[in-house]
């Protein structure tokens, strides 16, 4: 019935037959994004979320931003706490800007996104192109489905993941800025490339890509390595974009300091 549902409404599943992977049509598309995510270290599904389905995603989270925690932190490009030791050069961890508003997956219940994240066909087809067994929708009950509104002025510096993986849904573009930039394979567990992360703040790295996700597109992004931002964005249209997180532990959880880092507070507003 959900798969019934999900296919008929809510994503272009004749275009990316995610839940068939037991045949020939969802291997191809295995086989398509895993090869992409390796050679360009991303892949996005354009028109993943159906147009009227993507209408009522907005509507039904543009009421919700009334509620949301509004999210304004500066930080470093590694998101440290303290100052890391062996120290860097200076200038690698100088001040970013992050600001937006924040709606946790407590505050999603009922909501479109929220069924799309926890369809399991979607976690199975991301495990395959990860290329792992273990592969879950994350724990923590309000880490594990996020949706950032970004309005006039607000932006996400630059910065590198914890997770290997990043999954984001577009879901409604600024009318102007709000960009998505990365520069790829920046750093590597073997070289932290510290010249190179200050040639990129002071906005002097040639390799920078900007990355077109028009609403509805589901984006996979690997962001250990390459780090990347949103640019400032304009306009009175807000920016929308979930982050849909799946992990490689069943009960992965963020600490009560992340979550009173990130949203404020650490306790859902309801079950
Ligand atoms: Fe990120």
């Amino acid at each position: 019935m959900e798969s019934r549902v999900l296919t008929n409404e809510l994503l272009d599943l004749a275009r990316y037959p995610i839940h068939l992977l037991e045949e020939d049509a969802g291997q191809d598309l295995v086989a398509d994004s895993r090869d992409e995510l390796l050679t360009q270290g991303t892949f996005h599904l354009p028109g993943f979320l159906l147009p009227g389905a993507l209408r009522d995603c907005v509507g039904e989270l543009e009421q919700r931003f009334d509620n949301a925690y509004r999210h304004a932190q500066e930080h470093d490009i590694y998101f440290a706490r303290q100052p890391l030791q062996p120290p860097p050069p200076p200038g690698v961890q100088q001040k970013l800007t992050t600001r937006h508003y924040t709606l946790t997956c407590d505050q999603l219940a009922g909501t479109v996104i929220r069924r799309v994240y926890e369809w399991q066909p979607l976690c199975d087809f991301l495990a395959q192109v990860f290329d792992t067994s273990r592969l879950y929708p994350m724990a923590d009950p309000l880490a594990r489905l996020n949706v950032m509104g970004y309005v006039d002025g607000d932006r996400l510096g630059w910065h590198f993941d914890r997770a290997k993986y990043t999954v984001t849904l577009a879901l409604q573009e600024a009318a102007e800025g709000g960009l998505f930039q990365y520069r790829r394979n920046l750093r590597s567990d073997a070289d932290p490339n510290y010249d190179g992360v200050i040639r990129l703040l002071a906005g002097h790295d040639e390799e920078i890509d900007t990355l077109p996700l028009p609403a509805g597109t589901l984006n996979v992004f690997a962001g250990r390595y390459s780090p990347h931002c949103t640019t400032p964005v304009q306009g009175d249209v807000m920016r929308m974009v979930a982050v849909l997180s799946f992990v490689d532990e069943p009960d992965y959880r963020f600490s009560a300091q992340d979550r009173r880092q990130f949203y404020g507070r650490a306790e859902p507003v309801s079950a």
